[in-house]
């Protein structure tokens, strides 16, 4: 009898739907790495460049800082064959998708594809609308490792249910895939997408300017400040396989260094996934630099997975803070001004009590040593005041190290 009941709640449960709709659990235990096409080469991409990015990924000493996915966002699809299967833009993807996913994995890499929840993604090529099933089946089938799923052309859709459909899709054609929820923060993703998704984006696009607002006509996109402004408040959604997604990196677009700088820090701060969106086949030794930071990277990948948080402001300047493991801490001071400003901080005056994570830096009874992530110097311990002078658009990003003493 026991085994009759045990037998038919298995078919129940493959029976429903609803137990599908549940995402491929331990794919994103720290925030997803990797480029995307989209923000440098918007629809003009091929399989060249894609081979290409790859080839740079390795080369460049990316692929080894961490940074694993090649997506191909827009412009990839095609037309759908008679038995409505996607096909790659047989000019732009003569070899198909398989091989090219194959070359991909052939250098420790994985790949990504974009699809859209709606009749036609936002390039208007082939949403899969009513083919999630199919669509699904060929990305596995391809062996695709990460999907961007937008939200163009979804008039009278649900965002949830559609992005379930997704998941349950995925998960039937069982490859594990990563799920990129693009939605743009409209339908509050934070709040419903953690057993779909493994990323959703909180904004609009991101343009690649410090502090402006790009109008295209019936929307806008957002400069860095603009888009970290719009992160206030989500922190409590993230964690471990469940991540906050700004939109993707505009290091190396045309930012200046300084800029390039104080996106990526704040990017690491926020835990967000770092996507690079540049052309990696002609980068700057500074972009790669910049990049490939492994301390900077280690604050992002944290393996706590706790998003950081807006400690204080003062004037331009403003001060964050992230719990790290072993009871260290980043911060990081963002200047948001143009202008060079001065920083006198004494620790034991700063109270950072971190309620969400129930951490607490209690700088009058622990001490930390100082470690400056941009320049590698060692800053001393807190014992003493920090003094810094802070570039226009820059930062002062430290690690706080903690040093045991006798009682801990
Ligand atoms: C939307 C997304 C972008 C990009 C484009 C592609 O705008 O938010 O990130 O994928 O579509 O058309």
């Amino acid at each position: 009898m026991m085994r009759v009941a045990a037998a038919l709640s298995g078919l129940l449960l493959a029976a429903d739907p609803a137990a599908w709709a549940q995402k491929f659990e331990e794919l994103a235990p720290t925030p997803p790495m990797g480029w995307n096409s989209w923000n440098h080469f918007e629809c003009k991409i091929d399989e060249a460049t894609v081979r290409a990015t790859a080839d740079a990924m390795v080369v460049s000493g990316m692929r080894d800082a961490g940074y694993r996915y090649v997506v191909i966002d827009d412009c990839w699809q095609g037309a759908r064959d008679a038995d409505g299967f996607i096909q790659p833009d047989p000019e732009r993807f003569p070899s198909g998708m398989k091989a090219l996913a194959d070359a991909v994995h052939s250098k420790g890499l994985k790949l990504g594809l974009y699809s859209d929840a709606g009749w036609t993604t936002c390039g208007h090529r082939p949403g899969s609308r009513g083919y999630e099933f199919q669509d699904a089946l060929s990305y596995a089938r391809w062996g695709v490792d990460y999907l961007k799923y937008d939200w163009c052309d979804t008039e009278g859709l649900n965002a949830e249910g559609a992005y379930q459909t997704m998941a349950a899709a995925l998960k039937a054609a069982g490859r594990p895939i990563v799920l990129s929820i693009c939605e743009w923060g409209d339908n509050q993703p934070w709040e419903w997408a953690e057993p779909i998704g493994h990323l959703w984006r909180t904004t609009g696009d991101i343009a690649p300017c410090f502090d402006c607002e790009v109008d295209h006509g019936d929307w806008s996109s957002w400069g860095v400040l603009r888009i970290l402004d719009l992160q206030d408040g989500l922190r409590v959604h993230a964690g471990p396989g469940h991540w906050n997604d700004p939109d993707m990196l505009e290091v190396g677009n045309g930012m200046s260094e300084a800029e390039d700088r104080a996106h990526f820090s704040m990017w690491a701060m926020l835990a967000a996934p770092l996507i690079a969106g540049n052309d990696l086949t002609r980068m700057l030794p500074a972009t790669r630099a910049i990049l490939i930071n492994r301390e900077v990277i280690a604050v992002d990948q944290d393996p706590l997975g706790i998003q950081g948080f807006r400690h204080s402001a003062a004037g331009d300047l403003e001060i964050w803070f992230k719990p790290l493991e072993g009871g260290d801490w980043a911060m990081c001071v963002l200047n948001r001004s143009a202008s060079r400003q001065r920083l006198e901080l004494v620790w034991q005056e700063l109270a950072v009590d971190d309620a969400l994570a129930d951490r607490q830096t209690l700088f009058k009874a622990r001490l930390y040593r100082v470690r400056d992530l941009w320049t590698g110097a060692d800053l001393g311990t807190t014992r003493r005041p920090l003094e810094a002078e802070i570039a226009g658009h820059d930062v002062l990003m430290v690690r706080l190290v903690r040093v045991l003493d006798a009682n801990d």
